[in-house]
């Protein structure tokens, strides 16, 4: 009995439920667009079944769906892999015979061969919320216009190839809550307005052409899904709110480090970062983040040590940490006997003792040589980047700064072919190797310099595109010059200081590492009168990340080089005696720290007076010491597969009396600065050299005959006297007789002492940097 009420209940809501559907019957002139579209469409197979007597609204599959007699949903999913319509396929008559369904609200058209670009007729459906376009071969631009579509909370464009720039009204779709406009060929910057989708779920843009950085999306506080992957990409890692559950940015050129937001992300299943050039520090914590069963931080330069103990969250089932430079042990949660997970850790530093991973030094150095630290973490690891570029081992070669202007360059060039070269470089002999001992000393020097006594700021890695910021680009307005082995820009950077930025452009096939030694002597030759560096930066090629530019960052010395003080023919305002003593003092003492403040020192560094440069204080400043780096002797060396060796480098003579070239080169320099006449050539430098030699046994008045003219009427005789003498022993023939660099300090102070006290110079005598000393004590240190 009670079967039977019921049987009779359900065929009374059959009928009843009938009777509704009749009720939703579709309009005859509504079944003719729908014929039309399949007309438009080509007669798709999924639609086979359409006719006259159709009943549209009650179809299975489920393609229309009716409200109150009219459409609101249309589904058509052609056959997987579907062709491009025929020629005769016109998507403006298309979109036309659709738009006379105006309360569509959902529509997917996937799989169905549609081809051209969106019209914008298309947003006359204004009534849309869900559009799904997948698997078309829509082409050209998204039409802007499609930011009135005021109710839209769905866009889905994958797989088409839409191309240009992804509309910035997109921004404005206020409802938003999908967007996927994955496998497109847009390219451009992300607008920023994609930051203002609070109520955005899932963002898709991967495999595109998306350049530039990403957005700020921390006001993304719904997102769950972030997909960025196969773009190109160059940002920090994106911060969102902490719904996330998804974030994938594999493959692009993301840089900087891993936020700390990202280890409060509770709900994050995946990650997926691999393959960009994020660098420091790899959060640990992030194996234990509650939901996450999927990371993937393969190929990037993460650093930090792993430790046995380390939790991971049981449930994380693939873990690949290949190509990163971690070091310690793998988290013994990882190696648990579950069968299911993958853990892949091939090409880092750790001590797994299989050999797949290289030794400790490698990641050191490689970590060091990382240009890019989070902007928040910079003031606090530049120190660390020191610290660790003491302690790294390694081997100390030279390198070459070329000079700072474009002026100073063509100098230095001409000057070079128009002398008689000296030998500067000859092969090492094996005995002067750099010993572990001299590295180790070599880290206990001058703490000042490390420290920024300088005023100058701690030696730290520059990212790439902070230099490009500072250059506007590499912009030619910011073009100093070019030398054989690359170009030098002015930068300025944020905090408003200029720097000089050398862009040595490398050939391919080596790593970081091979650039170490260079890197880390360079960061040691900060000295006051040095044209110092403040840091560097590399560029990796994308494929093998080879370095592909070295850029290195110079402080901007402002003034111009020493001769446009003393003789160059549009001499600004010459320099008076005194300031010529004091720069010719700075010049000798940066050639002294050359000498001995690093170790080993830095010998037959060929510095000519152009290469010395002046601040706006008038301190002369070295620019051209030698970083081998730069050498004729490094470039051969770059060309020739074996320099990966970098001990085939050090073609330093460490002979005898090496340190007595560059007292040749001051004497050169002295000449001019005494008499204020440009010397350029070795025949030059022996009649002036003759001249001087022979006033030293004559008179005050012929001595100050051989005087800049400029000057000879405010110097003191005694001081001129002292600086011939020193000038003229420091061009002697033999190297064995010149005086030591300590010897020509000494002079020059005398000179500096008699000259301030004087009395007949008219100059004050504050544009001496000297302190005053007991001339007695001096006399006695000189006439010995
Ligand atoms: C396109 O051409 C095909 C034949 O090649 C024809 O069957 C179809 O009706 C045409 N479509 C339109 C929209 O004219
Ligand atoms: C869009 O269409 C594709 C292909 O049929 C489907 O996989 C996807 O789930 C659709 N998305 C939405 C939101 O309808
Ligand atoms: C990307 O879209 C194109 C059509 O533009 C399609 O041929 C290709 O298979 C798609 N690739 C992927 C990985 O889906
Ligand atoms: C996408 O469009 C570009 C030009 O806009 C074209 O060169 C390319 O071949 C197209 N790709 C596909 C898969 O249709
Ligand atoms: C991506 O953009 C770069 C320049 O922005 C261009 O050189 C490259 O060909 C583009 N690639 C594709 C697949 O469109
Ligand atoms: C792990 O990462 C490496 C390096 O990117 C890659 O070659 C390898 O295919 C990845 N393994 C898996 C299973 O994804």
């Amino acid at each position: 009995m009670a079967k039977h009420v019921c049987q009779i209940v359900l065929l009374f809501l059959f009928v009843m439920f009938l009777s509704v559907s009749t009720a939703e019957h579709l309009e005859s002139s509504q079944v003719q667009i729908l014929l039309k579209i399949k007309h438009l469409l080509n007669f798709p197979p999924v639609l086979k079944t359409w006719n006259h007597n159709t009943d549209f609204c009650n179809t299975e599959p489920l393609t229309v769906v009716c409200f109150e007699q009219s459409i609101t949903q249309l589904h058509i999913v052609g056959d997987n892999g579907a062709s491009r319509l025929p020629d005769n396929f016109s998507i403006d008559s298309f979109v036309n015979t659709l738009s006379k369904l105006p309360s569509l609200k959902v529509l997917t058209l996937v799989s169905l061969g549609l081809w051209g670009p969106l019209p914008s007729k298309f947003t006359s459906l204004s009534s849309l919320e869900i559009v799904n376009l997948t698997s078309n071969f829509f082409e050209g631009n998204i039409p802007p216009i499609i930011s009135s579509l005021e109710h839209l909370q769905t866009l889905i464009l994958e797989n088409n190839n839409f191309t240009g720039i992804l509309p910035d009204g997109i921004g404005s779709l206020s409802a938003l809550a999908v967007l996927n406009v994955k496998n497109n060929s847009l390219y451009g910057n992300l607008p920023r307005s994609l930051g203002d989708l609070e109520n955005l779920r899932v963002l898709v843009l991967s495999n595109n052409n998306f350049s530039g950085e990403v957005p700020d999306f921390s006001g993304l506080t719904n997102l769950q899904v972030l997909d960025l992957e196969n773009n190109v990409l160059e940002s920090r890692f994106p911060v969102v709110g902490d719904k996330i559950e998804r974030v994938v940015l594999r493959n692009n050129k993301f840089t900087f480090g891993i936020p700390e937001k990202v280890q409060s992300y509770y709900q994050l299943k995946l990650l997926d970062i691999s393959s960009n050039r994020f660098v420091g520090p790899f959060p640990v914590s992030l194996l234990s983040l509650p939901s996450i069963i999927y990371l993937d931080i393969a190929g990037n330069k993460l650093t930090g040590m792993l430790s046995e103990n380390a939790p991971c969250n049981d449930e994380l089932y693939f873990v690949n940490f290949t190509a990163n430079l971690l070091t310690g042990k793998l988290p013994s949660c990882l190696m648990s006997d579950s069968k299911k997970r993958v853990v892949l850790y091939a090409g880092n530093c750790l001590e797994t003792g299989d050999e797949n991973q290289q030794p400790i030094s490698f990641c050191k150095n490689a970590a060091l040589a990382v240009g890019i630290l989070p902007r928040s973490y910079k003031q606090k690891q530049a120190s660390k980047v020191i610290l660790a570029l003491s302690i790294c081992g390694g081997v100390i070669g030279g390198i070459v700064l070329l000079s700072v202007t474009f002026l100073v360059v063509k100098n230095f060039l001409a000057k070079r072919a128009a002398q008689k070269p000296l030998t500067r470089y000859t092969a090492e002999n094996a005995s002067t190797s750099y010993t572990s001992k001299i590295l180790k000393d070599a880290r206990y020097i001058t703490q000042a310099m490390k420290l920024g006594a300088l005023g100058l700021p701690a030696y730290r890695t520059f990212s790439l595109e902070e230099l490009e910021e500072a250059t506007n680009n590499f912009d030619t307005s910011t073009f100093m010059g070019e030398g054989s082995h690359g170009q030098m820009y002015r930068g300025r950077l944020r905090d408003g200081s200029y720097v000089a930025i050398r862009c040595l452009k490398l050939k391919r096939n080596h790593s970081t590492q091979y650039f170490m030694p260079h890197i880390e002597l360079t960061s040691k030759l900060r000295h006051h009168h040095l044209v110092s560096a403040l840091g560097h930066c590399f560029e990796y090629y994308l494929d093998d990340s080879s370095v592909s530019r070295l850029f290195l960052v110079f402080e901007y010395v402002p003034n111009g080089t020493l001769r446009s003080w003393i003789s160059e023919r549009r001499v600004r305002r010459k320099l008076t005696w005194a300031q010529r003593i004091a720069a010719a003092t700075g010049v000798a003492k940066g050639i002294q720290f050359l000498h001995t403040g690093i170790v080993p020192g830095l010998f037959a560094n060929n510095i000519k007076i152009t290469d010395v440069l002046v601040d706006q204080n008038l301190v002369a400043k070295i620019s051209s010491y030698k970083l081998l780096l730069l050498s004729d002797n490094m470039g051969k060396l770059l060309d020739a597969n074996e320099a990966s060796d970098v001990k085939h480098i050090h073609l330093i003579n460490r002979a005898k009396h090496q340190d007595k070239l560059d007292i040749y080169d001051f004497g050169v320099i002295l000449l001019e600065v005494i008499s204020g006449k440009p010397v350029n050539s070795r025949s030059e430098v022996e009649a002036v050299k003759y001249k001087l030699q022979a006033s030293i046994t004559a008179d005050d008045a012929s001595r100050k005959n051989l005087v800049d003219p400029a000057v000879k009427n405010s110097c003191s005789g005694e001081s001129v006297k002292t600086m011939i003498e020193i000038c003229c022993r420091c061009l002697l023939e033999d190297p064995a007789e010149r005086p030591s660099i300590e010897d020509v300090l000494w002079n020059l102070q005398f000179a500096a002492q008699v000259q301030d006290s004087w009395r007949g110079d008219s100059q004050s005598s504050e544009t001496s940097p000297i302190s005053p000393m007991k001339s007695s004590h001096l006399k006695l240190t000189i006439r010995q």
